[in-house]
């Protein structure tokens, strides 16, 4: 997987001493390799930047949300990286009836929007150049069979030597009918002249588990799983996938991983915003599907997961699959009523501004029972876990946006400081993932008087006084990985259904509950705080805290 770089490892360095070099310039990346199987496998994760081969990158749902926000941005982003060879093109499908002018056009207004460096004219020129546009139907064979003759024609024009990146930024009810259209009309076919065909599939990938499943067995009607490329963007931020690295590029940090040094471990993705127009989307989906089933369990699983025998794909995620496969069910109904605590926002105040509950959003039921907060505890049971409660909450309209990882260690076996001060904090280690992005390390410092008294001080590194260089957007890592072949930031069919198998029986367990109108255990709170005191109750019966972010 395309780790950060050995000189980005290097980089890590106390602010104001060593900078980062500057970034590469195209020449000197590492050429574009005819076949990626003949690298050596364990060298993977140790390559720097690559270029991967000429592609059209064909986007279903080309004049959605998603592909204005996030993956256009990106793509440009890429380009003006010097990441994608001047043969690649990118193919907008959709219902409306465009031209690649008007395509271009609207997607340089979007780019202009949302892209995290600004457009510079000449630059957008060259890429705008590669964009095309094709219009079809979802459901319509005939739209894929014309879908496929301008692939063809787009081979044999610019040379990207039929391969193929299709990607599903449509609502999860079109994929089927996608895939299918896209196997019937021969694309899903990898081979001629030795070209490549994959497919990025966006979440929510099911609905529960059972759907899940169901999906997985259709889409490898067609696909092979080796061609699947299942999104979950929380994979692709920089702060994510230096977990990995600091986990398994320092030697300090793995010996006191476990459950002899750690206490517990805390999981926050708090957002301040509400639902942003998405109503009905989130009356299905809830907190608990549309954050905890893939974001929060895939940042627990890269903090309990054992190190893997090396960075390949699937080393990566076996790993991750085993600690998803540790996890203590969350079930009978009576361990969901005592281990899990849903909420909903009321009216509040964010950032001195008044803002609705969520019963008032837009296409939102006035007597809904959707959960915009979760908060829960469960367990890993394995040797290294056991015992070690892993806390994690989410919620929408929470006082700010704070995305953290924390790992409280346990206090010294005896308190020889005790009657000097107040009772120090135990050690608190924090991964911050957004924003402020950087890790905290909190340790009792003597307070320099006389006397003995002690405090907790904090270590801080943070990327913005480190590294000189933006980190990528998420979209853009993973774009570019899907483009080389590289699906260890990517969810496996067992990881999605593994992750489903923990929520399902949660969610089950609500909408039984939610049949005699609203259950007792749906807790309101105020938007603009930390979400229901029931949240609290469920650490404090532990005599522990959660974390003041
Ligand atoms: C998406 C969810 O997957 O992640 C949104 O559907 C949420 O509801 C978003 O707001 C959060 O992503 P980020 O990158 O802003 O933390």
């Amino acid at each position: 997987m395309s780790l950060p770089t050995r000189n980005r490892v290097r980089g890590l360095t106390a602010p104001g001493t060593t900078r980062e070099a500057p970034p590469r310039r195209l020449s000197r990346l590492k050429p574009p390799t005819a076949d990626r199987n003949l690298e050596n496998p364990l060298r993977e994760g140790l390559i720097l930047e690559k270029v991967p081969e000429p592609s059209s990158t064909v986007i279903f749902g080309a004049t959605g949300d998603l592909a204005h926000r996030k993956i256009l941005p990106a793509l440009y982003n890429l380009h003006r990286a010097g990441l994608l060879p001047p043969e690649s093109k990118v193919l907008g499908f959709a219902r409306r009836d465009y031209t690649d002018e008007h395509y271009r056009e609207e997607m340089l207004a979007a780019v202009q929007e949302h892209s995290r460096s600004p457009v510079e004219p000449a630059i957008w020129e060259e890429f705008a150049r590669r964009i095309h546009y094709q219009q079809g139907e979802f459901g319509d064979f005939k739209s894929f069979r014309a879908l496929a003759e301008r692939l063809e024609a787009l081979d044999a024009e610019s040379g990207t030597r039929g391969n193929r990146l299709f990607y599903l930024a449509t609502p999860p009810s079109t994929y089927i009918q996608i895939i299918n259209n896209l196997g019937g009309a021969g694309l899903a076919q990898e081979g001629r002249g030795h070209s490549w065909g994959r497919i990025v599939i966006e979440k929510p990938f099911g609905f529960d588990l059972e759907s899940a499943r169901r999906l997985n067995h259709d889409v490898r009607e067609v696909f092979d799983e080796r061609q699947v490329y299942r999104i979950d963007h929380y994979l692709g931020k920089e702060t994510v996938r230096n977990l990995l690295v600091f986990r398994f590029a320092n030697g300090i940090f793995e010996p006191v991983w476990n459950r002899r040094y750690v206490d517990h471990v805390q999981i926050t993705v708090g957002e301040d915003l509400g639902i942003e127009g998405r109503g009905d989307f989130y009356e299905e989906a809830g907190a608990i599907r549309d954050i905890i089933q893939n974001h929060m369990l895939q940042l627990l699983s890269l903090v309990a997961m054992e190190p893997p025998i090396n960075f390949d794909a699937e080393a990566l995620r076996d790993e991750k699959v085993r600690v998803l496969k540790a996890l203590d069910p969350l079930w009978p109904e009576e361990r969901i009523r005592e281990d899990v605590v849903r909420g909903q926002y009321a009216p509040g105040w964010i950032g001195g501004v008044a803002v609705h509950g969520y019963r008032e959003e837009g296409e939102v039921d006035p007597q809904s029972t959707t959960n915009t907060f979760v908060a829960l505890k469960v367990e890993v049971q394995n040797w290294r876990w056991a015992d070690v409660p892993f806390y994690l909450r989410t919620g929408k309209r929470l006082p700010k946006r704070a995305t953290e990882i924390a790992i409280q260690f346990k206090r010294p076996p005896l308190m020889l400081f005790r009657d000097a001060s107040a009772d120090p904090e135990p050690n608190l280690l924090a991964l911050r993932i957004q924003p402020d992005e950087g890790i905290l390390l909190r340790f009792a410092a003597k307070v320099p008087e006389l006397g003995l008294d002690v405090r907790s001080v904090n270590m801080d590194f943070t990327y913005g006084t480190s590294f000189t260089t933006d980190a990528p957007e998420a979209y853009e890592t993973l774009l570019l990985d899907a483009m080389l072949g590289d699906a260890s930031l990517f969810t496996r069919a067992d990881e999605v259904e593994a992750a489903w198998g923990i929520v399902t029986p949660i969610t089950y367990a609500w909408s039984e509950w939610d049949r005699d109108g609203t259950p007792e255990d749906l807790h309101p709170y105020e938007a603009g705080t930390w979400g229901p005191d029931a949240a609290d109750r469920l650490v404090e019966r532990d005599g522990r805290r959660w974390r003041r972010l």
